[in-house]
């Protein structure tokens, strides 16, 4: 059952060895060190870390994906990232039920099994942001009625090997059952300590705003956080009405495919280089004329600043307002020594950086 006593060991400890990055405030910023946040009783904000919406929760600006657990990275594999990750500072991972149920002869649960054995075995339970997801088509099961949340919450906790979730996200919206329902088995699991916030994926800016309305109506917890598809090709999913309401509400938003699945690692150029992964058949849609100015808006930036273009990416969203931080997965240890650059990266980008890659980004 998570405590704050637990919450204040964990964040004194993350405060002394938490990874120092200086990037440029958004509205979402991190307090400065040793400052309180206003309108709140939050603990002081670790130093570069980012306060998840009126939480007392405060994450680094990387969050690691964690669908390729038991996917393109076995448990050895997963093992080694996660060491990588935690090593270079970071604590927040994200994962969900239902992955990886999509690989042939995996049935779901595979990621938080590995999750949960590696938190046991390096005993890190108390420093790790543990994000985790239901919703999903699970065990025969799926949605979000009061019995789902309740029964995925305990199939979940089981896997993890934790008593607690910090955010308990809805993977996706779920027009069947009244917000009320759902916000009401969370409150349940808040109020036993198994859950610390929640959190909605996949919902337009009108079903947030129909939950949080239900949520003040009711005396209900809130969505606290958001987790929308962004990146510098897919802008849809987060640019316009849901961002002016995450900030209107002070939300919390972490970002996926914040790489486009890998396409802006640059590694992609033409359909000849699909055969690099498994995901490359979802590539495919990236390789247009768009795509392509994107890559090369990113390769310029990665050049002025010796970095690469997958650390632009990612700092692209670190100081996009209103982020609190990008989720990215990685395969290998390589891939992540990458990855684990962009914090420090997105203090260095300058308005210019910022606007060639707005502009190769622009839709036509
Ligand atoms: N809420 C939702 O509905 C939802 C949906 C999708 C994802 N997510 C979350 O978001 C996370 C990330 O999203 P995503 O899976 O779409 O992936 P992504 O972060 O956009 O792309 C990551 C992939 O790019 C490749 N890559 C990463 N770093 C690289 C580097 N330095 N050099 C070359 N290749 C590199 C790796 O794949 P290869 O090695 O295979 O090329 C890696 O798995 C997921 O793990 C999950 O936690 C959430």
């Amino acid at each position: 059952m998570y405590t704050r006593r637990t919450f204040l060991t964990s964040t004194a400890v993350a405060a002394l060895t938490t990874f120092l990055v200086g990037c440029s405030r958004s509205s979402n910023e991190e307090a400065p060190a040793g400052a309180t946040p206003a309108s709140s009783s939050a603990d002081p904000a670790p130093i570069g870390k980012r306060r998840v919406g009126r939480s007392d929760i405060f994450i680094s600006p990387l969050v690691l994906g964690g669908n390729v657990f038991g996917w393109t990275a076995d448990r050895d594999r997963s093992f080694e990232i996660l060491d990588r990750f935690v090593d270079a500072g970071f604590e927040t991972i994200d994962t969900a039920d239902a992955y990886s149920s999509w690989v042939p002869g995996n049935r779901g649960g595979e990621s938080e099994t590995i999750i949960g054995e590696w938190m046991r075995s390096r005993g890190n339970r108390d420093r790790i942001i543990l994000i985790t997801k239901l919703g999903s088509e699970m065990d025969g099961h799926k949605g979000l009625s009061a019995a789902n949340v309740q029964r995925a919450a305990e199939a979940s906790l089981k896997r993890l090997q934790t008593d607690y979730i910090d955010i308990y996200f809805s993977h996706f919206p779920d027009p069947s059952v009244p917000h009320e329902e759902t916000l009401a088995a969370y409150q349940k699991l808040i109020e036993a300590g198994k859950v610390r916030i929640i959190g909605a994926s996949n919902f337009s800016a009108e079903q947030v705003r129909d939950a949080l309305d239900a949520s003040a109506q009711n005396d209900l917890p809130r969505y606290e956080i958001l987790q929308p598809r962004y990146n510098l090709y897919d802008r849809d999913g987060f640019d316009g009405p849901l961002r002016e309401l995450a900030k209107a509400e002070e939300l919390g938003v972490i970002t996926y495919s914040s790489l486009a699945s890998g396409f802006l690692t640059g590694k992609y150029r033409s359909e000849a280089d699909l055969s690099q992964s498994q995901r490359g058949g979802g590539i495919k849609r990236y390789l247009n004329e768009r795509g392509l100015r994107i890559l090369a808006a990113l390769d310029e930036v990665a050049a002025r600043h010796n970095a690469a273009p997958a650390d632009v990416a990612l700092a692209w969203v670190i100081v996009n307002d209103g982020i609190t931080a990008p989720i990215a997965s990685a395969t290998s240890v390589e891939q992540l020594n990458e990855l684990v650059r962009a914090p420090t990266l997105a203090s260095k980008l300058t308005k210019e950086d910022i606007e060639l890659l707005e502009q190769a980004s622009a839709l036509a």
